[in-house]
């Protein structure tokens, strides 16, 4: 089964991918990556200085899912931006992912990063797991600003990552502030932010950061994600790529993420619990229920979720 994509321009070998956050911190990860079936190779997002993050314990994964407050461990752009051509050896498409502490950040971050040339970039407006600074992406003016600053200085295609939204209203509105900034591709959803697990055993949280609250990944926020990948599909009337990130556990679920309008996929919480053989299994998952279902492209089923 041929599960190559093409996303703004851009040819992906196969549309399984990481998730900027699961194992892409550091340059044996992003290696590591490189020599997998993942489909590209999406980069930690980056900030100006590099990043210890959060203390730890600050990843929780149970049945059904994951709870994380990881706060951006990374390199920093400048390390990033120096890893970029060696990453672009092996020949798929390098995903910088870029964030930012305040608004100042994006553009110093854009302008070096843009210029090492990765195949896209991701822009971050999501991360729930900073103490004191609200996601972004929650407030439109903010993130319309951002944007727009960061489309006059990115050459090579990009889009943005959003966290997840509630309420038709909010899609909207989102839809309406991208349609305006003129982004490439979106990446729906990040984490579902500030939920709280708990070990009823201990009467404890299970993560160390923001007293338990972190974000939400894994089987139990799929709804959520493909709900959004729906949404933002008919938004923009199948036109604006999307990259599905939520609770893709199997092939099935990335056959929904197809189904909603979604080209590819990306892979957070059983990346991090199975390593990157993942891609593989979910590869033969995927065209096994492609070939079922007697379908014979990712293309054929694109966005063809049925009402009743
Ligand atoms: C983190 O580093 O806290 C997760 C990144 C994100 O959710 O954007």
């Amino acid at each position: 089964m041929d599960l190559t994509v093409d996303i703004a321009g851009v040819k992906f070998p196969s549309c399984f991918m990481n998730a900027s956050g699961a194992l892409c911190v550091t340059e044996d990860e992003l290696m590591a990556l490189g020599g997998s079936h993942s489909g590209a190779i999406v980069t930690k997002s980056m900030t100006i200085e590099a990043r210890q993050g959060n203390p730890m314990p600050r990843y929780h994964g149970f049945p059904g899912g994951s709870i994380n407050s990881m706060g951006l461990p990374n390199l920093g752009y400048k390390a990033y931006a120096a890893l970029i051509p060696a990453l672009k050896q092996f020949g798929k498409p390098v995903i910088a992912s870029v964030a930012g502490l305040c608004e100042e950040d994006f553009p110093t971050i854009a302008q070096v990063i843009n210029h090492a040339k990765p195949d896209l970039i991701e822009v971050n407006l999501s991360c729930p797991n900073i103490p004191g600074k609200p996601q972004i992406g929650y407030d439109a003016d903010t993130s319309e600003r951002i944007v727009k600053r960061l489309r006059k200085i990115v050459t090579v295609p990009m889009g943005v990552k959003l966290p997840p939204y509630f309420d038709p209203a909010h899609h909207k509105l989102m839809g309406d502030v991208l349609a305006r900034c003129g982004v490439d591709f979106l990446t729906l959803i990040n984490s579902v932010g500030n939920g709280l697990v708990v070990n009823p055993d201990a009467e404890t949280v299970v993560i160390k950061p923001k007293g338990g609250f972190g974000g939400l990944g894994g089987a139990m926020i799929k709804p959520v994600a493909l709900a959004n990948v729906r949404a933002f599909w008919k938004h923009f009337h199948g036109t604006m790529p999307i990259v599905g990130t939520g609770g893709v556990v199997d092939g099935v679920d990335a056959f929904e993420h197809v189904l909603c309008g979604a080209s590819a996929v990306q892979i957070g919480t059983v990346l991090v619990e199975e390593g990157v053989q993942v891609f593989e299994r979910l590869e033969h998952e995927l065209t096994a229920c492609l070939e079922k279902k007697g379908y014979k492209t990712i293309e054929d089923c694109r966005g063809k979720l049925k009402g009743l």
